[in-house]
């Protein structure tokens, strides 16, 4: 088997940096060491990666990802296949993707029809949340079958999108119901989608048929009352752990905090679309372009009632927001943007930027927003742990699988079409975006998949990840 020794770099956790040298057996982290503790001859090294200057962190797991996503009659421009070689470039060594059931379609049929796409296709480990678009008996017994049976163990609700993956408080108040008792994970797409559908009707009633309408009809205050009312929900149904996806809005925030003061399960997600862009520029250019930052929950103003950003940059420092993922849900502006000219209400909802997180949270820690701990433990460490995959994800540490990002502080990244970025889209969400670091190598189980600015991996080479229950409930 082979054995790679990583020489002189610092390797970074969520409790400190420390200079030590990485010994990979086969698929494994089998030692740390200080700096020149191990003989690479002595120790059969057959491979030594010089991480002099460096920095060496776990392999980025990104756990909000939609590949080929069925979403406003297209499908998100990305499969396993292009979107995990992405991450990998990206710094990426794991990805949790949304396997959907749609209303009508069974559970299992929806997972079977997610691993068909994934298996085989992926460069990078995969594992899946599941998307309950139905519930009723059937699903919610999929539900508990799946978390004992299957490794997945996080369920997927949406309090938007009537019609489509919608579910009234009665489905949603089961469906937590059902996971409290089998100790399942409930994600929330938390938007009151009943009034925000009366606002879009309004407004194209009116003519206001550009993408800017998109934001002006999901006001923050309709995500913080959807988060309370899940909050609230999910302590009727027994305190089921719930976790609040792509939370753009300070006062939603602020309802996750209270509930985090009281000691309650209740988490959140951010993503680096509502950390880095502001509504000014981007929804609001003029025309049709501002259909390419068309995501929901929607990009918002700085002059907004108050400084969104600012709150989820302080809600990340503090833990009120436990993860940055990327809700990578990419659409291309020809064809499948384009479904909605004339009419907002018809733009494929969704952004792409799995090969971008690790940079742009790595620009929070340069810029001094961030703690470099704080960025791996965000990117890297919790989402093992709020998704059953730690220890063998998310830590450098004996018996972890081996996947290794080294990070070069002292370069920088450009983001754009113009840089090729490595994503199924013909534009770019952080076009002439340039970022201080920039990935240098990517260990996935021990296998090299980036190296000298070159992709080495493969497709195939990716293994679903069997999920157990949270590690991180208090
Ligand atoms: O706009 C978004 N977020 N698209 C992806 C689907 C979802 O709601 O996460
Ligand atoms: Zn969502
Ligand atoms: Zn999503």
């Amino acid at each position: 088997m082979a054995r790679t020794l990583i020489k002189n770099g610092t390797v970074i956790s969520p409790t400190g940096l420390s200079p030590a040298d990485v010994l990979i057996d086969g698929e494994t982290i089998a030692a740390l060491g200080a700096h020149g503790f191990f003989d690479a001859a002595e120790q059969g090294a057959d491979t030594v990666i010089d991480a002099a200057g460096k920095y060496v962190i776990p392999g980025g797991i990104d756990v909000h990802t939609h590949m080929e996503l069925p979403f406003g009659g297209t499908f998100a421009s990305d499969t396993f296949e292009t979107g995990s070689r992405a991450a990998a470039w990206g710094g990426v060594t794991t990805i949790v993707d949304m396997a959907v059931q749609r209303t009508g379609e069974s559970v299992q049929e929806g997972l079977a029809d997610w691993h068909r796409k994934a298996d085989g296709e992926c460069a990078i480990d995969y594992a899946f949340h599941q998307i309950i678009g139905g519930v009723d008996d059937e699903s919610l017994k999929a539900m508990r079958y799946l978390t004992e049976h299957e490794g997945v163990t996080s369920f997927k609700l949406f309090m938007a999108y009537p019609g489509v993956f919608y579910s009234d408080d009665g489905q949603i108040l089961r469906a937590m119901q059902t996971a409290a008792e089998c100790g399942a994970m409930i994600m929330m797409h938390a938007e009151n989608g009943i009034a925000i559908d009366v606002l879009i009707a309004q407004a194209l009633a009116r003519g206001e048929t550009d993408p800017r309408y998109h934001a002006a009809t999901r006001p923050s205050p309709l995500e913080a009352e959807a988060t309370h009312r899940a909050i609230v929900l999910s302590h009727v149904a027994g305190n089921v752990p719930l976790y609040i996806v792509h939370m753009s809005a300070g006062d939603a925030l602020e309802e996750v905090a209270a509930a985090r003061h009281d000691g309650r399960n209740v988490f959140a997600e951010t993503c680096p679309q509502y950390l880095w862009l502001t509504l000014e520029e981007t929804l609001q250019r003029p025309g049709f372009e501002g259909a390419k930052w068309v995501c929901s929950t929607p990009l918002r103003s700085p002059h907004d009632h108050r400084n969104h950003q600012a709150d989820l940059w302080r809600g990340l420092r503090t833990n009120e927001l436990a993860v940055v993922s990327t809700d990578h849900c990419p659409f291309c502006m020809k064809d499948q943007k384009e479904l909605g000219l004339g009419d907002f209400s018809k733009i494929p909802n969704g952004i792409g930027g799995v090969e971008h997180r690790m940079e742009l949270l790595y620009q929070g820690v340069a810029t001094g927003q961030l703690t470099l701990e704080r960025w791996v433990e965000t990117c890297c460490t919790t989402p093992a742990r709020m998704f059953g995959m730690y220890p063998k994800k998310g830590v450098i540490a004996p018996g972890a699988d081996a996947d290794v990002v080294i990070w070069d502080p002292d370069r920088q990244t450009t983001i754009g079409i113009d840089a090729k970025h490595h994503m199924q889209m013909d534009y770019s969400a952080y076009e002439g975006f340039v970022v201080d670091g920039k990935v240098d190598t990517v260990l996935s189980r021990g296998t090299v998949l980036i190296a000298d600015d070159a992709y080495v991996g493969r497709k195939g080479h990716g293994r679903f990840v069997e999920r157990g229950l949270s590690q991180y409930l208090v």
